[in-house]
């Protein structure tokens, strides 16, 4: 019954909803996908009948935005997990599988041309599923169809060592009560809930502060346990959290590449405001405001102190 209402309304959602999907709809993040060696990479799973990249991709833009610079400007970028991203039935399973073990093996490969690289990985709906299964392992029933299993990768070696970030958004087969869900549908299972050995082959992420995942009351996908179940809650991730989904991107990945910042992963204002105090480059900047504004005080006094009719007030023009 949820399923059935639930394709429905992601078939319409996939034309009217209001972040971008497709790279011809949002062309600026063109430049961002690549498969050469970079010193950040995403892997992004796409929602089920989403066109690639799929949801993620404006998160992605912003979390490139802080990372990519002038001397650097292909530092950080993003490739497809490359699956069918289908559902109704069997194809829904077959599809879960299929993104499972070529993003795995998407990852290998990359990490083994790259061994340098920083990977993040990211997803939504059954991508979001998917890239919980790439790392904790998948498998099993899911809206009256069993996906074949995959195993999980090690945190220990690569290309799970190399994870420097984690984040899906509503998730279709995720458990209640996991310290690492943010928005409120930490209450409600999924779909269906992972296993317990799917838990555990996640869990060593989650200790190294690098998973996160995002699901909201309401939202039929991740929390069909909770009330008043609306598509538009599935659909408003990245209106709602996708600056702050990228923000803990950022620390991460600044963490993973030896950059301090202090990492409390429950709260991205404040990462926000260390960032700013310990990045070279904001030092720089914040004193190039206050002289800036020193020398507009400096001016106020001066013109007040000659009290000539011709600056008050300041115009406009002068202040540029
Ligand atoms: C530019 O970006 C690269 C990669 O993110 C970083 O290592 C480097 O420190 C940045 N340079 C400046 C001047 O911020
Ligand atoms: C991984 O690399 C192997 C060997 O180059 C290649 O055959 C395979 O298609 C690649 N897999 C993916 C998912 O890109
Ligand atoms: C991961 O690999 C390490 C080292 O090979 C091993 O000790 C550990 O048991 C593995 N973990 C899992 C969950 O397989
Ligand atoms: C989640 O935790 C709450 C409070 O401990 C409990 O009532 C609920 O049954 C748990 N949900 C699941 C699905 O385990
Ligand atoms: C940041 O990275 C260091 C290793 O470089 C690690 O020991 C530490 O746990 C990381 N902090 C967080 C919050 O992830």
């Amino acid at each position: 019954m949820i399923p059935r209402i639930a394709f429905v309304a992601l078939l319409y959602a996939a034309t009217t909803s209001a972040v971008c999907t497709k790279l011809a709809d949002c062309p600026q993040y063109e430049a961002l996908k690549t498969t050469e060696c970079q010193t950040y990479h995403h892997f992004l799973a796409r929602g089920s009948t989403s066109p690639y990249p799929g949801h993620v991709i404006e998160t992605v833009g912003k979390v490139c935005d802080q990372l990519n610079n002038a001397t650097h400007p292909k530092a950080c970028g993003y490739e497809d997990v490359e699956y069918w991203a289908m559902n109704g039935g069997e194809r829904w399973c077959i599809s879960a599988h299929e993104g499972a073990v070529h993003g795995q093996e998407q990852m290998r490969n990359y990490t083994q041309r790259c061994p340098d690289s920083h990977l993040i990985v990211m997803g939504f709906s059954q991508g979001g599923s998917t890239q919980l299964d790439v790392l904790g392992g998948g498998g099993g029933l899911l809206w009256g169809c069993t996906q074949e299993d995959n195993p999980a990768m090690n945190i220990t070696s690569a290309p799970g060592s190399k994870v420097a970030a984690a984040v899906v958004f509503g998730a279709t087969r995720r458990s209640a009560n996991q310290s690492y869900t943010f928005g409120g549908g930490q209450v409600s299972d999924g779909g269906a809930p992972r296993s317990a050995k799917q838990l555990a082959g996640l869990q060593p992420y989650a200790d190294k502060g690098i998973l996160r995942e995002y699901c909201q009351p309401h939202d039929p996908i991740c929390a069909p346990h909770t009330q008043n179940v609306d598509m538009k809650y599935h659909l408003d991730y990245f209106d709602k959290w996708g600056t702050e989904a990228a923000e803990w991107v950022v620390s991460r990945a600044r963490n993973a590449s030896g950059i301090t910042t202090g990492g409390d992963q429950k709260s991205s204002a404040s990462d926000i405001l260390r960032n700013g105090i310990t990045h070279p480059i904001a030092n720089v900047f914040m004193l190039l405001i206050a002289l800036f504004v020193l020398y507009f005080a400096i001016r106020r006094i001066a013109v007040w102190k000659s009290s000539s009719p011709r600056y008050a007030p300041v115009s406009t023009t002068e202040a540029v």
